[in-house]
């Protein structure tokens, strides 16, 4: 049985600059762990609810002293005495403490918080690292214990809500050829990067532009353009479309769902028009994935969208689904979507995250676990990608400290798992 003794939450600032929540586990028996929680900005309507104070003159209104003091507070009084079996029982106990169905009292930022670090504690507690942990978890509740390392999925160019909305569409990601090792992965698809940064000063005269998530954003005259970017910089890089390197779109389309019709880079678009779009970008382009094809509750489009494009690219749901089991197993039988993009903020408790996993594994679907826009330096995705046994991990560009984390994170992991290092 396990034992929280003491929570110290501590509001932080994310990759953003807003206020996030840390919190600091403290087991009897003297085990620790310390986790920090992301935050979005192209949010899903359907996800649990972060608390914010709404107080404009700090933070602009942004503020998690109210979470805050809900871990030191309320949560922490509730556990007093209590003793756990497992991450599931402590998860059930923060759900029903805050009693409501999107977590909107004590909050999603604060009861995530708690949830990871006390995975991060028992982590310690049982000394192993933090992905077997998490492995441990998908085997108890599946019985099974996949290994796979999971392939990253890499932002280039971002536009959207991300990026001051150039283009409509949020992001073109590349794929690394999944053949190849991670390090090697990262090794090649950094050089894309580094071509992009070059191209963006020879094309349009501009240093730098970054995207929330490192992605680089120069003025693409549309959506299609940033695609042929993309194709450009992975050619001159010397890689070949299909062998080396696939590319995923995240569209998130329902930021650019205007009443109840699509304006993709200023043409008005119904549904079926959009996927005639997508559909001669499957032909184009080694489409590898289309996230967030069409707007979070227009279910209809997404059933034609499956139709016309399962066949060709896998058809993920980030917006559509929030990590929820209801939404998927929806999309499951409307036959709407084929792959889970994964983000615990989203549902608020590795217990239930693990839960969607299942249920979107038992489907036959593709797992990508997801960053968000908003990260800290904390590394637990990582762990979480590949104890989950995730195909894909979506962390952002490779740039910046909050993405690295992650990134160097896998190279630890990987090192330690094929060169049978001692564990990390
Ligand atoms: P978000 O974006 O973290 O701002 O929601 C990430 C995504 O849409 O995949
Ligand atoms: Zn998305």
């Amino acid at each position: 049985m396990i034992q929280i003794e003491r929570l110290r939450p501590l509001e932080i600032l994310d990759s953003r600059g807003n206020p996030t929540v840390r919190c600091t586990c403290w087991l009897t028996g003297g085990a620790t762990g310390v986790c920090a929680v992301p935050a979005g900005a192209s949010t899903g309507k359907h996800e649990a609810v972060e608390l914010r104070d709404g107080d404009a003159f700090r933070y602009r209104g942004l503020g998690c002293q109210q979470a805050v003091a809900h871990i030191a507070g309320e949560i922490q009084d509730s556990l007093r005495g209590v003793e756990f079996r497992d991450q599931a029982e402590l998860d059930q106990h923060l759900i029903d403490l805050d009693g409501t169905p999107n977590l909107g009292r004590l909050g999603a930022n604060s009861i995530l918080a708690v949830s990871l670090a006390f995975a991060c504690a028992a982590a310690a507690a049982q000394r192993v690292p933090l992905h077997t942990y998490f492995a441990d978890l998908c085997a108890a509740a599946d019985q099974i214990r996949p290994h796979r390392f999971p392939v990253p999925t890499i932002n280039l160019f971002s536009g959207g809500m991300h990026a001051g909305q150039q283009v409509a569409i949020q992001d073109v990601l590349l794929v690394p050829k999944p053949s190849h090792e991670f390090p090697t992965q990262l090794e090649a698809m950094s050089e894309v990067y580094r071509v992009a940064v070059d191209f963006m000063a020879s094309e349009y005269g501009m240093r730098y532009l970054t995207a929330d998530e490192g992605g680089l954003a120069p003025p693409f005259s549309s959506s299609g353009a940033m695609l042929d970017g993309a194709m450009e910089c992975a050619y001159r890089a010397g890689l070949a479309a299909g062998a080396d390197f696939a590319v995923a779109v995240d569209a998130a389309a329902s930021h650019f769902h205007v009443n109840g019709q699509y304006v993709l880079d200023g043409v008005t678009l119904d549904a079926h028009q959009l996927v005639r779009v997508y559909e001669g970008w499957a032909n184009n382009y080694p489409l590898y994935s289309l996230e967030d094809g069409l707007a979070e509750d227009d279910w209809q489009g997404w059933q034609h969208m499956y139709e016309r494009l399962a066949d060709k690219t896998l058809i993920l749901g980030d917006d559509l689904l929030c990590t929820n089991r209801q939404r998927i197993e929806q999309a499951i039988e409307l036959r709407a979507a084929n792959a889970l993009l994964l983000k615990l903020n989203q549902i608020g408790t590795v217990s239930r995250a693990l839960d969607a996993l299942q249920v979107a594994r038992a489907a036959g679907w593709h797992i990508v676990i997801s960053a968000r826009s908003g990260e800290t330096e904390d590394a637990w995705l990582a762990d979480l990608a590949v104890g989950w046994s995730a195909q894909n991990i979506k962390v952002g560009s490779i740039a910046q400290s909050e993405r690295l984390a992650k990134y160097n994170r896998l190279l630890e992991i990987h090192a330690s798992i094929t060169r049978l290092e001692p564990p990390v």
